[in-house]
């Protein structure tokens, strides 16, 4: 037995992608068959059928519609396969024998483009890295917006902050040489918090000459920067962005005339933060995996989803150049001095289109007529934007205005050529407006004509044979033709053919009607063949230009991004902080960005704080559970930042000298799948923080040394903090919050440190929280009285408050000469016999404890009381 013909060429084509479900178009379907069909009609709930191969058994296929595949292609990519899209590329009427099929693109989760599916405030990466012995290079690209970046690494650099690199730059998908995958395939980054598998590349893709060449095409003479002096290093750079064009070119099958840049930057460019001080100042995201709850969702006012994009890129890089922070801070305060022009300027972004990923598919052939319609209403709200006065208020605003073009051109061109009513598909045709060319209006006129001479037709026929209900009709198979009910039978004149017999009535043709369909049919035809060759010069047209749109976007993008920071400052009473050079951080009355808008129970307690590079370096602060130690830390923090990527911050009042890297060790967390546990990756942060803070650094340290027995935490903590204090060998400002209260001691010993604690209020209904940063010491954490507001059963907090007395007990003999430290002594007969609460017995107790009794009615009181009684009784009734 042999394969048919077909089947032959489905495995044929099927073998120059072996990684990838080969979509095999069939008529109206695209069709897989075999362990694809098996594969995707898992992935996409479709019914397996089976097809006549020419072997015994009939082959595994599955199918989709070709006009809803995009929705099926979506949804493999999504879940991690590689799609590739097999097109018939002749005409089935023409072909002798088997019709001529080719791959025309091949789809995977870093070069999806379309925008249905791709998350729109995101972008869709894709990143090849190429590791030799001197260097990693990492090149990724976004090719639904153009934008393309490059980084090197010296070998010598730390690991740690190229990885953090590549968890910022959250690629959907990642390509590599074979050291890269080697090292890196089945690390942790990649396996769990990317969750991605790495593509390894054949070693041809970085062939130095092939790259070179590739580049060198692609970039034009801009590409130049590539080949300047260093060769190691370049040879690095060169290979890893050649391979990434050569693999994309490979994937979608075309040229990719937009990517005409790669823009190089390295790690000093910007504030670096690594992955977990991102993490935990809740930059992007909350610790719960929401945008809600982090900064990005505090100052995320944008219009537009290419500001977005811009937002969240600004936030994971902030600017470390004060001159470029006064900038950006300029324009904010102009818009947020003209809060009219602001409104005026938030409108018209409103109008503007993701700019970005509209070019971008201009330039592909999936470009329908309405994108170039965005483009058009897009252009006419930048027109407007670029005469906004507001924009001359700033230097920043002024160049934003400066790069901005008003694409006049283009939207003469748009507006002459497109008919806004075009369809959504070229060859439903209407889409070249009336009047834009002459030929096309021409054939239009004919080809519209129709019913007109068709009507004028059908009464001639009527007249001359008589036939009142003489019909012209028209249908797919048949095309034009003359319906005759039987009772008119007989009048039907001799020249007359029949066509087709119907119970009813009867269809003929006549020769004067065939010539007519003909030239109906030709003239449609030659209509939509015309309108789809004007349509395409169109497209040309505004594809030659697309670098000036691409620019465009990036200037309003930043617009947006600024009028965004204008409106949050407005909106939630921010002031601009001033920059300064002392290197000291002064915030008067300041607040938590995010905590303060999400807890709305309480009104937010502002706080100041002032560290400098002298005696307030660093800051102790202890005070009880629940206080608010770790809020303030991070708040400062976090203005800190907001200030460095040019925003107003939350304080009345901010003078900020710019701090070179935030570093953060904050909560637990492990890192089995690498080997690390939870004090190991505490420790590994902080190993992190003194090898690489500077006296410039800012440094947040949220109770340090607890992942261990007190002891050996307390040890651990007291001597990073000599260390950092040290001024010979870092002194950065430091803020610390900790239980330790032995910490406090250093302030007494250590130069440049000094103590802060927030107190609480002891009272009879239990502790009152002030939320008020003061110089000093609290010894109490109060942490038995949280565990009580935490509803922890009575009993276990009694036996708690016992053994803390006993234990403190312990402590004074101990300091009076005993040689153990202190444990809580074992239960006692006595303590053991104590009656014990069930937890429904505790909850009353608490619910009679906290009962203000003085403000119920007699009323109220009785249905409190009836409710006490059930919760009693549900404890008995359940048992
Ligand atoms: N300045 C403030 N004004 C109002 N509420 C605040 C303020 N600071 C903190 N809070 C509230 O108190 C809660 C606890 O604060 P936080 O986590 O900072 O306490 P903590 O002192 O670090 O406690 P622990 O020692 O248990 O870690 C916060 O979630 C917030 O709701
Ligand atoms: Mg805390």
């Amino acid at each position: 037995m042999e394969l048919t013909p077909m089947m032959k060429q489905y495995l044929q084509i099927h073998e120059e992608v072996p990684d990838a479900i080969l979509f095999f178009r069939l008529g109206d379907f695209y069709e897989m068959f075999f362990d694809d069909a098996i594969t995707a009609s898992k992935v996409l709930s479709l019914v397996l059928t089976g097809r006549a191969c020419g072997l015994e058994e009939k082959a595994p296929m599955c199918g989709v519609p070709y006009h809803a595949a995009s929705g099926y292609i979506a949804k493999l990519v999504k879940a991690g396969y590689k799609v590739a899209v097999c097109e018939q590329t002749e005409d089935a009427a023409e072909a002798k024998g088997l019709v001529r099929r080719e791959i025309v693109q091949i789809i995977s989760p870093g070069t999806m483009t379309d925008s249905a599916y791709l998350d729109e405030k995101e972008n869709n990466f894709l990143l090849c890295a190429y590791e030799s012995a001197l260097y990693t290079c990492l090149s990724y690209i976004d090719i639904s917006t153009a934008e393309c970046k490059t980084i090197l690494f010296s070998a010598l650099s730390n690991q740690s902050d190229l990885l953090s690199e590549i968890e910022k730059i959250a690629p959907a998908e990642v390509v590599c040489n074979e050291v890269f995958y080697d090292k890196y395939h089945r690390h942790r980054l990649f396996t769990s918090r990317l969750n991605i598998k790495l593509s390894l590349l054949d070693d041809e893709y970085f062939d130095y000459d092939t790259a070179k060449a590739i580049l060198k095409n692609q970039l034009g003479p801009v590409g130049d920067t590539f080949f300047s002096e260093d060769k190691t290093e370049n040879a690095a750079l060169i290979r890893a962005n050649g391979a990434m064009l050569l693999y994309l070119k490979n994937m979608q099958k075309s040229a990719l005339q937009y990517i005409s840049a790669i823009e190089r930057y390295s790690k000093t460019d910007a504030m670096h933060l690594d992955a977990s001080t991102r993490y935990h100042l809740e930059l992007i995201k909350s610790t719960r995996g929401s945008k809600k709850g982090s900064l990005l969702w505090v100052l995320d006012q944008c219009k537009t989803a290419m500001g977005a994009r811009k937002l969240k890129s600004w936030i994971e890089s902030p600017l470390n150049d004060r001159k470029a922070i006064l900038e950006r801070q300029g324009a904010v305060a102009a818009l947020r001095d003209d809060l009219a022009a602001l409104g005026e300027v938030r409108k018209m972004l409103q109008g503007i289109h993701d700019l970005q990923r509209v070019a971008t598919i201009i330039c592909s052939a999936a470009c329908s007529p309405k994108n170039i319609l965005m483009l058009k209403s897009s252009i006419l709200r930048i027109g407007e934007i670029k005469e906004c006065a507001v924009l001359s208020q700033s230097a920043y605003l002024q160049k934003i205005q400066n790069q901005i073009d008003d694409l006049a051109d283009l939207y003469t061109l748009i507006d002459q050529a497109i008919d806004d009513e075009a369809p959504l598909a070229v060859k439903d045709g209407g889409v070249i407006k009336t009047g834009y060319h002459e030929q096309i209006d021409y054939l239009r006129k004919m080809a519209g004509s129709r019913q007109e001479v068709l009507s004028e037709m059908e009464s001639e026929e009527r007249e001359s044979t008589g036939i009142k209900n003489l019909k012209i009709k028209y249908n797919k198979i048949f095309g034009y033709y003359i319906d005759v009910t039987n009772s008119y039978k007989d009048l039907v004149p001799a020249h007359y053919v029949r066509k087709q017999t119907l119970v009813n009535s009867e269809r003929y043709y006549t020769e004067e009607l065939k010539q007519l369909e003909i030239d109906i049919l030709s003239a449609e035809e030659s209509l939509l063949a015309k309108e789809k060759e004007i349509y395409e010069q169109v497209r040309t047209s505004i594809t030659s230009q697309v670098e000036r749109i691409l620019s465009t976007a990036q200037a309003v993008a930043a617009l947006d991004v600024l009028a965004s920071f204008a409106q949050a400052a407005y909106d939630n009473r921010y002031h601009a902080p001033a920059i300064i050079e002392d290197g000291s951080i002064t915030l008067v009355d300041s607040r938590h960005p995010v905590v303060e808008l999400v807890e709305t129970r309480n009104e937010f307690i502002p706080n100041s704080c002032r560290l400098d590079t002298d005696k307030r370096r660093m800051q102790i602060i202890t005070g009880p559970n629940m206080a608010g130690k770790s809020t303030f830390i991070r708040q400062v923090a976090l203005i800190v930042l907001m200030a460095q990527i040019g925003s107003f911050v939350p304080a009345a009042k901010a003078e900020i000298s710019v701090v070179d890297r935030i570093f953060t060790r904050i909560g637990a967390s492990d890192d089995i799948s690498t080997g690390q546990s939870t004090f190991m990756v505490e420790m590994n942060e902080v190993s992190g923080i003194l090898q690489n803070a500077t006296k410039d650094s800012l440094i947040i340290l949220d109770e340090m040394g607890r992942g261990t027995s007190t002891y050996d935490g307390l040890s651990i903590a007291w001597a990073v903090c000599e260390y950092i204090a040290d001024k010979d060998l870092l002194g950065a400002k430091t803020l610390f919050a900790t239980h330790y209260h032995e910490l406090t001691d250093l302030a007494q010993t250590t130069d440049g440190v000094i103590n802060l604690c927030i107190r609480a209020l002891e009272q009879e209904e239990g502790v009152i929280f002030l939320r008020k940063i003061e110089e000093g010491i609290v010894d109490k954490s109060y942490g038995i009285e949280v565990a009580k507001l935490a509803a922890l059963p009575d009993d276990v907090i009694e036996r708690a408050y016992e053994i803390l007395a006993d234990l403190e007990e312990e402590h004074n003999k101990t300091q009076r000469g005993a040689t153990t430290p202190p444990r809580p002594r074992a239960k006692t007969a006595q303590n053991e016999n104590k009656s014990r609460l069930t937890p429904n017995q505790s909850a009353v107790l608490g619910a009679l404890r906290t009962a203000s009794i003085d403000s119920l009615s007699p009323l109220e009181a009785l249905v409190f009381l009836d409710k006490l009684k059930k919760m009693l009784m549900e404890k008995e009734e359940s048992k």
